[in-house]
């Protein structure tokens, strides 16, 4: 499909203009002005310029099949078209707010150029699919970005886990170090959260590609176009085989702001472990100081904006979904005008991502880690606990007893201020028969990431199969967004 994604900027309206609407027909009035700015949604549904122009060529080309436009206007029209997006793009011309949206502002460039052939375009054609169709269009464009950008993240968060495949830390659950884990594994934990999600982006892609273009209005045309070849040229997969659901539904805009909700989620949690990481108690990276911020009176700070800015820009993400969902509960059959309101999360998500993720991966590739804090206290809070255990119920003990033998131990270590590994041969004996000096064989963290070299687990060797398995899947995901 064509890609544009990139090349759309701000809009600014400027002010001047005749008012130009597409309904002036039966009016005999004009719109106050109360209505009109509320109406107006051509400040932001501007960037929609390339894919509008796109989905008319394919309108000119399928009226001009149909009979209804000559070989001759056929030329003009799409020499004026192609002449409209180039002076789109240069902004010699621009929106006005008299321009209700892009497609009226648009017809109005069509009509400066082509004069009363300008206004052939409209037929068979209905602002409710072309507003439909410029979104998908849009969309499936824009997400093919975003998932590029992804890439760079997990390409970012891969190369640190393979420097740190050996490098131990303290695995949490409830904050609280539970078992030593390879910090290579943890940061893997991220990439396959980030994989599914674009998993789940190129999963929307089917269901995002079917064409509205040809519903018209919402029953379809009586002219004779032929939406399936519409569909083609624009890139779609299949024309929409309802036309009423074409122009009613918003699934796609929702189920994308979901996908991309989730992101926010996975960044905010990857944000949040990040900002922990590089506190004072914890110490585990240094951020670069191109990716970190200063404090406007104490001199000393460094502090983890991006992570924060990840963390908390998640909210509109989950905002925009809830916002989607909202606008569509309830709207009857087929469009209304609520479906404007489609727009503004769509962009905002589409933005607040795009804006998100280049920061996130350069802060993940530029961080340093403090490999020796992080292994010193990898096995600290009596992390080795379940390997003792594990190592009981091998030598044929009942994990309940291994466990309460060890829980026994714990305690001990605690009261008389030792670690596991300390305890003399007599007191093990003393606190637990199964506890015999041969336990201390499985006390160091090397040996306890090793053995857990089952698929899944945290053993070194593991982690590095994960990256092997992982590269492949995260270049078929490079290669599906890039068209290739
Ligand atoms: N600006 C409108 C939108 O975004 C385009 C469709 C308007 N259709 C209509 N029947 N008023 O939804």
């Amino acid at each position: 499909m064509a890609r544009i994604a990139g090349d759309e900027e701000e809009t600014t309206v400027s002010d001047g203009g005749k008012p130009m609407r597409l309904w002036g027909g039966r009016f005999e009035s004009g719109p106050a002005d109360a209505l009109a700015r509320l109406s107006v949604s051509v400040h932001f549904d501007w960037r929609l310029v390339p894919y509008d122009l796109m989905a008319s060529r394919a309108h000119a080309r399928v009226l001009n099949r149909a009979g209804l436009l000559t070989d001759e206007e056929l030329e003009r029209m799409i020499g004026a078209l192609d002449d409209l997006e180039t002076a789109c793009k240069t902004g010699e011309f621009r929106p006005t707010v008299a321009d209700e949206d892009v497609h009226t502002a648009l017809e109005r460039g069509l009509l400066e150029r082509l004069g009363s052939l300008g206004g052939k375009l409209r037929a068979g054609r209905s602002r409710n699919d072309q507003i439909a169709t410029d979104l998908r269009l849009y969309l499936r464009d824009h997400v093919r970005t975003i998932i590029s950008r992804l890439v760079e993240l997990e390409t970012a968060l891969m190369a640190q886990a393979a420097t740190h495949a050996d490098t131990a830390a303290p695995g949490m659950t409830h904050l609280q170090h539970a078992q030593p884990v390879s910090f290579g594994h943890q940061l893997l934990a991220h990439v396959h959260a980030f994989a599914r999600d674009i998993d789940r982006l190129i999963d929307w892609d089917k269901r995002a590609a079917i064409s509205p273009l040809g519903s018209g209005a919402l029953a379809g045309s009586s002219l004779p176009l032929d939406p399936v070849v519409v569909a083609e040229e624009l890139g779609f997969s299949a024309a929409a085989p309802n036309s009423m659901d074409a122009v009613a539904d918003r699934d796609f805009a929702a189920e994308f702001l979901f996908d991309a909700a989730m992101i926010g989620v996975h960044l905010s949690r990857l944000g949040e472990e990040i900002v922990l990481w590089a506190s004072q108690e914890f110490r585990w990276i240094e951020m670069d100081d191109a990716y970190s911020t200063g404090s406007s009176i104490m001199p000393q700070k460094k502090n983890p904006d991006v992570a924060e800015l990840a963390r908390g820009k998640s909210g509109r993400l989950i905002g925009n979904l809830m916002s989607m969902l909202t606008v569509l509960k309830g709207l009857p059959l087929t469009y209304n005008r609520d479906l404007q309101e489609d727009k503004e999360p769509v962009f905002d998500t589409v933005d607040t991502l795009l804006l998100v993720l280049p920061a996130v991966a350069g802060l993940v590739s530029t961080m340093r880690v403090n490999t020796a804090r992080m292994s010193a206290t990898a096995s600290d809070g009596f992390a080795l606990a379940t390997d003792l255990a594990e190592l009981l119920v091998r030598k044929g003990v009942a994990f309940r007893d291994a466990h309460e033998a060890v829980g026994h131990l714990v305690v001990y270590c605690q009261v008389n201020d030792v670690d596991l590994g300390e305890v003399s041969d007599e007191d093990l004996a003393k606190v637990s028969p199964h506890l015999t000096p041969d336990v201390r064989d499985v006390l160091n963290v090397p040996g306890a990431l090793a053995a857990r070299k089952a698929h899944g687990g945290t053993a070194p060797d593991r982690v590095r199969d994960q990256i092997a398995a992982l590269r492949e899947a995260v270049d078929a995901q490079a290669a599906w967004a890039s068209g290739s």
